[in-house]
C-alpha cells in the first residue's frame, strides 16, 4: 500500500527530531532543542490550517477533565509521539502530572491559563500516593505560539478562556506506557491513571472522508 503523505512541516519536524535525538542524549538539552523545532512547526500555516480539521468529538473532549488526544505520530525508534489536544471553551483539565515522561505543550489556537502546583505534604516527586496536598504556585496566561516544557512529575493544569483551544503535544513516550497522577483538591485524593485516550488521526490531507487513521 502506498503511504499517505504527511504535511511537509510534519515530515520536516519528524526528521529533525530524529536527527536531534540521535545527537543529543542529555535529556534537558534534548527537550530544549525539541521546543525550538516545535516552535517552527507551530508557525507553519498548513499546520495551523490542519488544526481547524481536528474534531471536537466527545471522545476527544473527554469527561471530568480527562481529555482524549489525537495521535498524529509515534516514532518507531525513539518513541516520541506527536499528539493534538482540543479543549472546548472554558474547559479545565485536571490537576495532574505526566509521570516519567517529558512533554512539550504548544498552543496553536485559542487562549488559556497554564497553572503550576507543588506538593505541600511530605510526598516526593515520583511517588504514587493515595492522597496529597497541592498548592498553586503560578498561573500564566498563554496564547498561540506558547510552548510549555513539562518535566517528569511536574504538577500542572490548563484552564481555557471562553474559546476553543487547540494544541500540539510532543511526548517522550506514548500515553499508556507510563502511569500518572491526578490530584483532586476538593478532598485531597489522588488517582493514578494511564493517560489520555489515544485516537489515531492522519497528520496530512490525503485521507478519505471519515478515515482518521494515521
Ligand atoms: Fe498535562
Amino acid at each position: 500500500m502506498i503511504p499517505v503523505p504527511r504535511l511537509p512541516a510534519a515530515e520536516k519536524f519528524i526528521s529533525q527530531m530524529r536527527a536531534m535525538f540521535a545527537a543529543t542524549p542529555e535529556l534537558p538539552l534534548r527537550w530544549e532543542k525539541a521546543r525550538q523545532l516545535l516552535a517552527d512547526m507551530l508557525r507553519d500555516p498548513e499546520v495551523r490550517q490542519h488544526a481547524q480539521t481536528w474534531p471536537d468529538s466527545p471522545a476527544i473532549l473527554g469527561l471530568e477533565g480527562k481529555h482524549g488526544n489525537l495521535l498524529l505520530y509515534e516514532d518507531p525508534d525513539w518513541g516520541f509521539c506527536v499528539n493534538a489536544l482540543i479543549k472546548k471553551p472554558t474547559a479545565k483539565t485536571t490537576i495532574h502530572d505526566h509521570g516519567v515522561s517529558w512533554t512539550l505543550y504548544g498552543v496553536i489556537e485559542g487562549g488559556e491559563d497554564v497553572a503550576r502546583f507543588e506538593r505541600i505534604d511530605d510526598g516526593t516527586p515520583g511517588d504514587l500516593p493515595k492522597s496529597a496536598t497541592v498548592r498553586a504556585t503560578e498561573s500564566i496566561p498563554v496564547g498561540p505560539g506558547y510552548i510549555d516544557l513539562i518535566k517528569p512529575w511536574e504538577i500542572h493544569a490548563e484552564y481555557n478562556r471562553p474559546e476553543r483551544t487547540a494544541a500540539i503535544i510532543i511526548r517522550s513516550q506514548k500515553c499508556g506506557s507510563y502511569i500518572q497522577n491526578i490530584f483532586y483538591q476538593k478532598d485531597g485524593t489522588v488517582e493514578q491513571y494511564w493517560g489520555p485516550q489515544q485516537i489515531p488521526f492522519h497528520f496530512g490531507w490525503n485521507r478519505q472522508s471519515g478515515d482518521h487513521t494515521a
